[in-house]
């Protein structure tokens, strides 16, 4: 590693990212071919730069760290889902360029997503023959959800309409009107054929009516906002460094703002404070650090910090809540489930999130906001969102980095869906948890037992119902405290209001969830008889009690037996096409991979199901 510092920082304030937004048809690769060709980039110049800024954000040695290219959403790269976004870099004196290319195809979302999240600029190709199309109004929404403030509209094939100055005016017009909701800081409109070169990088001496700059003199000159290091300081805390007894050393990456030895910090969620004791790179201490360093900081004083933890500094905090507002871009073909449980990442802290209500979703296509009860991939929607645990952001409009969030399917581990949040909710902050002075443990003690979720998952007529009976008439007589929760009754009940769309069997699993953790705060062992089909809601309910609580039972009935069986007619309704969203029909069951206890019923007699029930809750020590 040789002396990089100065040219470093030299390289990051010259560099400008921008995204390419349009089809083919319109001459994407045409004008971002022109581009590299025109300005005489070599191959190698990306490679040394690359390795220059890649050493300056800790890379060791002559590791090029290639995700520097795309740095997007970085996460979903490692998390399965393939983008097709291409990066490309190039350089003029002036400045350096990554270009993001992403397809105008189905998935645009979540591609234009990928390229957009961290561009400056984004170039919106228009057909000067077409005009401006649905496309070019869909694309300029998501850039201006993703922040993207700047924006050029090169109109193209500007020679296919010779040259005349009246037709790019009026798609100048209908696009500023168009845009001007938008909230777009710059609207640059130059008139270009990526084809001959005209106005790309040399001034066209066919319009001699336009005098604007060149495309390649704009992006050269035009403000690039990438520089954050006048906003307030924020540190993302990726790992905690203690690699002696009496080091203790917070390790991660300026994401905005700047440093200085001696300078105050807080712990955003806690609010306790310090001070910057020592800045450490692998060249040693540092008098100072800024936006994209990464460092590790120690500090003056003993305070509890761990991985995930936002440091910030003394003026404008972030907001600290466990619900916010924020727009989702979804990016999965499983539909995104209000009350289902997801992972979230903002920063380098991860937590389990729901989304509490989808206010609206967004038609790309006219903006409207349109009623909905899940979202499907490629869908933008405005949401309530809630986490397990609080966590300290920035609105996106502020921040980028600390504003924007990943959602992580919890049984996949894959990228679902970005979100950019809007605002705090308060709801959650008034509210606090009440400590009771008789607790669990006593109101269990009094019933000498300890308390338990059983939850019994399984087909319709696969003898959830008739096992639970029994089994709780045996708990009973041996002088157990329970309680039998069963799907039907509840759904007669307090889930009176749900159906059986999967939106609707999640909320129907989540209450039902809710009711049986307070049975089982009051010291009893609760029985629960639910379809339950999907995984991810019953791992959802797994982790509402403490480990070893929760107790999964699937009762293992193969449809062709419970259709044989058909208690409640319902079989035969739904093969006759009476009932929708049949369970094993039309709508899935998710079989649990690792129950606790496995019941095959085939060939089985209810009363000895029950027997091996209660024997296995005794194995587990749930009951003697
Ligand atoms: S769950 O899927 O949300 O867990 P739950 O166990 O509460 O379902 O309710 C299932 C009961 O509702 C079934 O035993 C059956 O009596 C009844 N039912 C009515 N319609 C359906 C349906 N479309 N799919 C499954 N069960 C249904």
């Amino acid at each position: 590693m040789d002396g990089v510092a100065p040219t470093v920082q030299q390289a990051n304030k010259d560099l400008l990212r921008f995204l390419t937004c349009g089809s083919v048809d319109d001459g994407k690769s045409t004008l971002i071919g022109r581009l590299l060709h025109d300005s005489k980039q070599i191959f190698d110049d990306q490679l040394s730069e690359l390795t220059r800024e890649s050493t300056r954000r800790g890379a060791t040695g002559d590791e090029v760290d290639l995700s520097l290219l795309v740095d997007g959403l970085e996460a979903e790269r490692e998390q399965g889902i393939t983008i097709d976004v291409a990066y490309r870099f190039f350089s003029t004196p002036k400045r350096s360029f990554i270009v993001a290319d992403t397809p105008g195809h189905e998935q645009y979302t979540r591609n234009m997503a990928t390229g957009a999240s961290k561009a400056d600029l984004a170039i919106l190709l228009i057909d000067a023959r077409k005009g401006v199309l649905l496309q070019t109004q869909r694309h300029s929404l998501i850039c201006s959800l993703l922040g993207l403030r700047h924006v050029v509209i090169a109109v193209n094939k500007i020679d296919l309409v010779s040259y005349q100055a009246n037709v790019f005016e009026r798609i100048v017009v209908e696009y500023r009107a168009f845009a001007s909701e938008l909230g777009f800081s710059s609207i640059m409109a130059i008139p270009v054929s990526a084809r001959d070169g005209d106005n790309v990088t040399r001034r066209s001496d066919h319009t001699p009516w336009y005098r604007g700059p060149t495309l390649l003199d704009y992006l050269e000159t035009v403000d690039s906002d990438s520089e954050t290091n006048e906003e307030p300081f924020r540190f993302p805390v990726q790992w905690v460094n203690r690699s002696t007894p009496d080091f203790r050393g917070y390790a991660g990456t300026v994401v905005s703002g700047h440093i200085k030895a001696g300078d105050p910090v807080t712990v955003a969620a806690s609010g306790q404070s310090s001070r910057v004791k020592e800045l450490l790179t692998y060249e040693g201490p540092q008098p100072s650090a800024e936006t994209g360093d990464a460092i590790t900081i120690t500090l003056a004083d003993e305070i509890d910090i761990a991985r995930g933890d936002l440091l910030v500094g003394p003026i404008l905090g972030p907001e600290v809540s466990d619900q916010f507002a924020a727009h989702i871009i979804w990016m999965s073909n499983q539909a995104l489930i209000p009350g289902r449980s997801y992972l979230a990442r903002i920063g380098t802290k991860t937590t389990p999130i729901t989304v509490t209500g989808i206010k609206y979703k967004i038609d790309v296509n006219t903006r409207e906001h349109l009623a909905t009860h899940t979202l499907g991939l490629n869908d933008i929607a405005f949401c309530n969102l809630a986490t397990a645990a609080p966590v300290a952001f920035d609105p996106y409009e502020q921040n980028r980095k600390t504003g924007s969030f990943i959602l992580i399917d919890r049984l996949s581990n894959h990228t679902v869906g970005a979100g950019m949040i809007a605002f705090g909710l308060r709801r959650g902050t008034n509210l606090h948890r009440q400590a009771t002075l008789i607790g669990k443990a006593e109101r269990a003690a009094q019933k000498h037992q300890k308390p338990a979720i059983v939850w019994l998952t399984g087909l319709s007529g696969a003898g959830k119902s008739t096992i639970a009976n029994i089994a709780e008439r045996q708990l009973h007589a041996a002088g157990h405290h329970t309680m039998l929760l069963d799907g039907d009754n509840v759904r007669l009940g307090l889930n009176r209001d749900l159906g059986f769309t999967e939106a609707d069997r999640v909320e129907n699993i989540r209450r039902a969830g809710e009711v049986a953790k307070l049975l089982a705060d009051s010291g009893l062992i609760v029985l629960c008889c639910f379809i339950s089909p999907y995984a991810a809601d019953r791992e959802m309910l797994r982790r509402l009690v403490p480990d070893g609580e929760f107790i999964e039972v699937f009762v293992d009935t193969p449809i062709d037996e419970c259709a044989r069986r058909d208690p409640k007619g319902l079989y035969a309704k739904a093969k006759a096409g009476k009932i929708k969203n049949f369970t094993g029909f039309d709508a899935p069951y998710e079989a649990p991979a690792n129950p606790e206890i496995h019941l095959h019923t085939t060939g089985q007699q209810a009363e000895q199901l029950a027997e091996r029930l209660t024997a296995k809750l005794a194995e587990l020590g749930i009951i003697r």
